[in-house]
């Protein structure tokens, strides 16, 4: 009886595997009772035609876990073991609804805004640096890192955006994590947790919807602002009650809009106007413009330590590296120090030191440069190719930045037969309703899209004109 199933089944297993699994069995299905003795380990043995040892390491394996106990010099019991009360395993199935479809990406064309062009990345250039990070700092990659990220990584941060954005700050005010979202979820949370800073906050309509649904999920009082001519409406963002206002000067997302200089002013007087206002910029693809010099950021002209700045590497290097941080004014990092205290650093530490590496050997400004002009010429050829198939029903905001833009299409067909449609035309595309915020009635006769150009190739943007206008024309 013992051992009924004991070294028959299970391939890959060790011999003492299969022992005790057997009787594990066995003593959870009540064959084997409680108190009841198992044979010395010499008899189970040779009974099975195995080594002591085997059996040795099976019978340890029982007493660690808690299924038999042994009495010296007189060998193993079965202990006493308290019985389910629930005998049924069917709760343990994953119901159909939570099962993911492994999405079969083939023949699909892509006018994601999300996206990177891999296909110019330097994978070489990363390597060495990677090796580098490898050679320079085993102490390091043995370590959990700084919760902020490691120093030397973020003092190469603070200078790059220096010297890229006009950002003024000290290594110490930079945190590094894995992702934008992440970062303002950590602000948020910290603040939160603070009675005396009040957390109200104001934000782009169209904007950021996955910044709009994140706040909101968190129970915090987001007020959705809408935009005039020249960006965020501040008697709104005033009257709103907010004491932080997210917004995206450099390139508006979604629009594609370059908030002007005095609009910028007054956000920053906005500001000054009573105690702790702030004002989140999230300087998400400024790094690209295509006939103007890069445009200073909001932080630079800030006067007061009023701006909180978040930048990526999402848009300049790969979305699917996660390397993004936030640059913390003074007050609002000493209640985040003291608050995160224990927080363990979310990044990983290799890919820090290499994006260290690359920054400081020049590959980051090389590559920064190709892609600027890279990313000129497709958004060019798009904008040409949309221009000639839809002629006058097509309305693009055509500012030279970052790697969408906003388009308007002239049609009486709905954001959702859009959406539907394209999933049908395997065409990736993002309708302005996923960025409204409020409820408001859509134009009977047109629609806006938001057209990233950044991965998709120029060889193929042809045909993923001729099937937008298929899904939007027809
Ligand atoms: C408007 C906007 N803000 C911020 C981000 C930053 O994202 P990440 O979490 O990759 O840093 C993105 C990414 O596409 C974005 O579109």
């Amino acid at each position: 009886m013992l051992l009924k199933n004991a070294g028959k089944n299970g391939n890959h297993q060790y011999k003492y595997q299969q022992i005790y699994k057997g009787i594990k069995e066995q003593i959870l299905e009540g064959d084997l009772q409680t108190n009841e003795k198992l044979p010395s380990k010499r008899k189970l043995a040779s009974q099975l035609r195995v080594s002591v040892n085997s059996v040795t390491n099976a019978y340890e394996q029982l007493l660690a876990e808690g299924y038999i106990y042994s009495i010296e010099r007189k060998g193993y019991y079965v202990e006493q073991i308290t019985k389910f009360t629930d005998k049924d395993l069917t709760s343990r199935k994953l119901p159909d609804d939570l099962k993911e479809q492994t999405s079969d990406k083939e023949g699909w064309l892509s006018f994601s805004h999300m996206t990177s062009d891999i296909s110019k990345f330097p994978f070489d250039t990363w390597i060495k640096s990677k090796q580098k990070a490898i050679s320079n700092h085993k102490t390091e990659l043995s370590e959990i890192a700084n919760s902020q990220g490691p120093y030397l990584v973020r003092k190469t941060i603070s200078r790059l955006i220096k010297l890229n954005r006009g950002v003024i700050c000290e290594p110490e005010q930079i945190v590094i994590g894995s992702g934008t979202q992440l970062l303002i979820q950590q602000l948020m949370n910290t603040l939160q947790s603070t009675s005396d800073i009040d957390t109200v906050i104001a934000i782009e309509n169209p904007g950021y919807s996955r910044f709009y649904n994140l706040l909101k999920k968190m129970n915090l009082d987001v007020k959705p602002i809408q935009l005039n001519k020249d960006g965020i409406d501040i008697k709104k963002v005033e009257s709103s009650g907010a004491k932080f206002v997210i917004v995206t000067p450099s390139h508006q997302f979604p629009t594609g809009k370059i908030m002007p200089i005095s609009r910028r002013i007054e956000l920053l007087n906005w500001t000054s106007q009573s105690t702790n206002r702030y004002i989140i910029e999230d300087d998400y693809d400024s790094e690209f413009k295509y006939k103007t010099d890069n445009i200073p950021s909001l932080q630079s002209l800030d006067r007061s330590n009023r701006v909180i700045y978040t930048g990526t590497f999402s848009k300049t290097l790969l979305p699917s590296f996660r390397i993004s941080y936030m640059v913390l004014p003074s007050d609002l990092l000493k209640v985040y120090k003291k608050q995160n205290a224990d927080l363990i650093h979310s990044s990983n530490t290799l890919s820090l030191y290499t994006l260290h590496y690359f920054i400081e050997d020049g590959e980051y400004g090389k590559h920064l440069k190709k892609m600027n002009n890279h990313y000129e010429v497709k958004r060019k050829v798009l904008i040409e190719k949309l221009r000639n198939r839809f002629g006058t029903r097509i309305h693009i905001e055509d500012v030279p930045a970052g790697l969408h833009f906003f388009a308007t299409f002239q049609t009486k067909k709905s954001y959702s037969e859009i959406e539907e449609r394209a999933e049908m035309n395997k065409l990736e595309v993002y309708t302005l309703k996923r960025f409204l915020l409020t409820n408001e009635r859509d134009n009977e006769n047109e629609k806006s899209l938001v057209i990233g150009f950044a991965s998709i190739e120029v060889e193929k943007m042809e045909e993923a004109v001729e099937r937008l206008y298929q899904i939007i024309s027809n």
